[in-house]
Order: C-alpha cells, then structure tokens, then sequence
C-alpha cells in the first residue's frame, strides 16, 4: 500500500459526479476506445498520478484500503495494464540516447532498401487526391503553421504567419521587399496572417506589395483563394508545379517554400554507380542525382552503400535562384537533420522523406546563395518553455472521449493548459490525465524539435 500508482497517458479519465464516468484510450480503426468503469474506481483514479501512495488515496477518499488495493489491482493487472506505479517506471529506464541514434541511423538504410520511386505518385497526389483544405491539415498532413494558426505565446503572441512576417522586418528585409512568391501555401493561412501583420503594422510596405501563392492542388488553391479574400487586392494564387514555376526570372525579391520540400521527389542512389566506369545500369531518375553529387561535391562519404537523397529538393534551390532579383532573400522549412539521410514519413495517403539539411545547404552555396541554417526554434525564437498538450493526449480526447460524449472534434492546435481550459470549457474540470509538455519534447504538439529554417541570400 506505500506504492505511488500512475495512470499510463494512453488512458484518460472522464469523471463528472452523477455522470457515467470512463476510460478512454487510443482510437482503434477509427472507432473510440471506450472503458466503462465504477464512480468508486473513478475517485480512486483521479487520484493516480504518481503522487501519492496508496495508503493516502485511501484516507484522502475516506475509503476502505482493501477497496483501494483491489482497484489498483485490476487496471494495473493483466488484461488491463492502465495503471502502473512510479517504482516500476524508473526500474525500466527509456533508450540510450546511443540506442536511438543507432535507431535513426539503420531508418535511413531501411528506407533506402523500401523505397519505391516517388515521382510521379507525389504528383498525383497532389493534382488528384487532396480533397478538402482544412481537412487535409486537420487529419493527413498537420503541419507547424497549421498548429500556430492562432496567436500564441511560443511565439510572442502571434500566429505563424504573423510571427514569420515580424521576423523578416527584424531582419529589415521586408522595406525592400515588393514581390513575394510562397510556393505550396496550404490552407493559405500563413499568406492571410503574414500580409494581416504588415497590414497592421507596416502599412507602407504592404501598399508596394504583391504576393503570389504557387500551389499543385487544385483544391488547395481554392482554399487559399477564399481565405486570403481579404486581400484581395495584393494576393495572387497561381496553379502550377514549383520544380516547373510559371514566372520569370528575377521575379521575386522574397520566396517562402514552408514546409513543402519533403513533397517533392526523393532519389535512390548506389555508391557503385557514382564510379562511371563501372557500366552499371542506372535507373533515368537517379541521373541527375548523380550529376549533383559530381558537379556539386555533395558529400556522401558517410552514406550507406544505398541512400536517398532529396532531389526534388535540390532542383527547387536553382529554381528558387533563379527567379531572386540579386540579393534576394528565401526560407526553407521542413522537417529533418543536418547531418541524416532522408527517412521515409510515412503519412495516412502518402509517404514523404525527411531533408537533409547539410546537403541542401552545400547545394545552395555552389549554386550562389549566402546561406545560414538554424533549428526552426531559434529562427523565429520561439520560447520553448511553453507546455503544449500533448499529441497522443490530443487524439484521445477528439476521437475516443468526445466522440464518445458526442461532441465536436477540437481542431488541431498547440494547445496550452489556458487554451484547452477556453476550449472545452465546462467540460475540461472532468477530464483527467491530458498530459502536457514543454516544446523541447518532441510528443508535445507544436514541438519544432526536428525542424530546420534554411535562409539564403542570392549573392548581389
Ligand atoms: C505539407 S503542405 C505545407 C503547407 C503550408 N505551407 C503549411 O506550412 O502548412 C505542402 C504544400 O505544398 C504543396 N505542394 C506540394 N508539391 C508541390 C509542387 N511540386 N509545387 C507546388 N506546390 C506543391 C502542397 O499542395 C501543399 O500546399
């Protein structure tokens, strides 16, 4: 009984007195997770938290012990395991950091080994499959800017958007700035929040601007025409593919490319076959990866004998060159590593690949760019000390508690405890267990911890 018990973060609780209370767990196939439990286990699991022992649940409830005993138990016992004590939880510490690393690192030799080629599948899925703006953000791909599409104090009080707009004027960029070109908008949020700020705040540099979203869907066009209505006067949205762009050169003295390079194609490449001699057969689409990797001296002496790498990617740095007036500025975001080769992601419809980043960066220092990379984070100084509800949290509570209570799905955000509070309202005092955690780990939602910002300057 002098053992502290914890209730795992895959369950959370429902309990409100005079209301059946529950169990809900991680959605299976779609359908909520659902355990009906007693008002009496209920208390008692309010109360496991890790915190106090069993003894003490026990007094603070007024309840028999053996009652406590026996409920404790039954969930921490097989079939249901949802209850364990913290003196059990230190005995079995997490990975190495050794053992993930060595994780990471045989990922990249297992998507080289499972990958099939991507041209023409990403393309298509772009054109033909992507059926619902907000939903596709909400439910297949979520990404940073979709999370932060409301203000928010990771980020100074200012939505993604917003804040990306207030740190090009810090970076004094923006008094030059009059064309701008954002390749694959989305939701369209970002452009809507990015020219919002210098509306609001710049006036003179949003009355010289222009601003052209390139998008591949369709669907996603449409959704970025209707909500950057507002600006109408300043926005165009253009169809077309970034690795092709409609536009001439110099066009654009500022071009945002947020979180869309892992859409474009990744490559498979032998070592074997960068030895020209060696008169092996090379698949057409690893040619120009090739040619890269000669021309360029990328740098793949630590690759496994088979690797990807992040053509697409690559080719959209000379496209992005070419279309800068000459000292011109870009940013790239994505997810990845500086030093990793891509990794498949694999996503409910598609399967993206991860950038590296130190590639990426050699590449556009051939090409001609002055080039600075940083950690998505530190790029907009985002305040990592913000505690976001959790992912899994998240999807416990839209799919299995509130689909079970038949309320609304909560949209996708970076909650925080204060947000949550706001968004559920009455609801949130009976919700028990949502775990919540700083951005530094990569679990809370809204956490940038894999993502890099590259910035380039095309050489005047
Ligand atoms: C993961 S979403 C990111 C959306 C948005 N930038 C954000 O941060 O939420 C990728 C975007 O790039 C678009 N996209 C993908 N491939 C593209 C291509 N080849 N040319 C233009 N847009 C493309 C997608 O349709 C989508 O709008």
């Amino acid at each position: 009984m002098n053992r502290q018990p914890i209730l795992l973060p895959c369950m959370i609780l429902y309990y409100s007195p005079g209301k059946k209370p529950f169990l809900a767990g991680p959605p299976e196939e779609n359908k909520p997770t659902i355990r009906e439990i007693t008002d009496d286990e209920a208390r008692i699991l309010t109360l496991c938290q890790g915190e106090i022992t069993l003894t003490d649940i026990a007094a603070k409830l007024n309840m028999d012990q053996t009652q406590v005993k026996s409920t404790s138990d039954k969930f921490s016992k097989e079939p249901d395991l949802f209850l364990q004590f913290i003196e059990d939880t230190e005995k079995h510490p997490s990975p190495t950091p050794h053992m993930e690393i060595a994780m990471e690192i045989l990922s990249e030799r297992d998507s080289a080994h499972e990958f099939i080629d991507n041209t023409g599948l990403l393309h298509e899925y772009h054109t033909g499959q992507i059926t619902d703006a907000i939903e596709q953000f909400e439910s297949h791909e979520t990404t940073i800017s979709h999370v932060y599409q409301q203000p928010h104090p990771a980020l100074r009080g200012l939505s993604y958007g917003a804040r990306l707009a207030e740190k090009f004027c810090e970076m004094e960029i923006m008094e030059k700035c009059t064309n701008i070109l954002e390749i694959g908008g989305g939701t369209g949020f970002v452009a809507r929040d990015f020219l919002g700020y210098l509306h609001q705040n710049q006036s003179i540099v949003f009355q010289n601007l222009y601003y052209v979203l390139l998008e591949l869907s369709p669907v996603l066009l449409e959704g970025q025409k209707e909500y950057t209505r507002m600006y109408s006067n300043t926005i165009a949205q253009v169809l077309g593919d970034a690795l092709a762009p409609p536009f001439i050169a110099g066009k654009f003295s500022l071009i945002i490319a947020n979180e869309m390079i892992a859409d474009l194609p990744s490559v498979f490449v032998k070592k074997e076959w960068m030895n020209r001699n060696t008169g092996h057969e090379i698949p057409a689409e690893a040619i120009p990866a090739l040619k890269y990797i000669n021309d360029f001296d990328v740098t793949v002496k630590d690759a496994f004998p088979e690797f990807l790498v992040n053509l697409g990617a690559w080719q959209l740095l000379e496209h992005i060159h070419l279309l800068l007036t000459p000292g011109g500025f870009a940013l790239i975001t994505e997810y990845g590593s500086p030093w990793r080769y891509p990794v498949a992601v694999h996503l409910p419809d598609h399967t993206e690949y991860a950038i590296h980043f130190g590639h990426l960066e050699e590449i556009a220092i051939r090409i001609g760019f002055d080039v600075r990379l940083e950690k998505m984070a530190d790029f907009f100084d985002m305040d990592l000390d913000v505690t976001t509800l959790e992912r899994m949290s998240l999807t416990i509570l839209n799919q299995s508690l509130l689909s079970h209570l038949s309320q609304d799905p909560l949209p996708i955000l970076a909650f925080t405890p204060e947000m949550l509070k706001q968004a559920l309202g009455d609801l949130y005092p009976h919700i028990y267990n949502l775990r919540f955690s700083s951005l530094k780990q990569a679990g809370s939602q809204g956490s940038p911890s894999v993502f890099h910002a590259l910035i380039l300057r095309k050489k005047p």
